[in-house]
């Protein structure tokens, strides 16, 4: 199996994204997760290269949502949303697909990444954990994790 990452297309990729009243879903086969809160938000925070996904040739594998977040100082990426659907995880497409918020993030110059995810999500904990991430703070249902790049020039 060859797997591209490649970014989102509006034009093709739309029917990926749920529009509700209070949020934006992304749902990748079986998986549906709320990638934002509010969908006049949605096309701000992650145009024009914050949605990535890979593909198999045949359908969408997985994709992964991040932007700039100027909120936080220093600014660094936030990782809003990461999903492979079941029958493709375990074969690194989540580790590649965070490697390309890395990547991103370089790009743009900032060299800090962090994302919250819940501490019972064992899969995305210790997929983060490899990826270097560390907790940085915990309250009852979310842990925020952060990563600080090296040999940042
Ligand atoms: C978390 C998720 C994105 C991982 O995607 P994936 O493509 O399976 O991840 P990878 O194959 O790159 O996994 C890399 C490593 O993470 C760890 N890992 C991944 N899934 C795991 C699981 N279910 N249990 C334990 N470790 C796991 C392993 O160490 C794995 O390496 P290995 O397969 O060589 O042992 C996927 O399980 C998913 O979409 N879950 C539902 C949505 C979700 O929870 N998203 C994160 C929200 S913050």
């Amino acid at each position: 199996m060859i797997v591209t990452i490649r970014k989102y297309e509006s034009e093709t990729d739309n029917g990926l994204l749920e529009f509700h009243e209070n949020t934006t879903n992304i749902r990748i086969g079986s998986t549906t997760m709320v990638a934002l809160f509010g969908k006049d938000e949605f096309c701000r925070v992650f145009s024009p290269d914050g949605i990535w996904l890979a593909h198999d040739g045949k359908g969408i594998a997985g994709a992964i949502l991040f932007s700039i977040n100027n909120k936080i100082k220093p600014a660094c990426t936030t990782i809003y949303a990461l999903s492979v659907d079941e029958k493709y995880r375990r074969r690194g497409i989540g580790g590649a697909l965070m490697y390309k918020a890395e990547i991103f993030t370089r790009n743009n110059g900032f060299n800090r990444l962090i994302l919250n995810t819940q501490p019972d999500n064992a899969a995305a904990l210790t997929l983060f954990k490899k990826c270097w991430y560390s907790v940085t703070a915990t309250s009852q249902n979310a842990l925020t994790m952060e990563k600080t790049l090296r040999n940042f020039r």
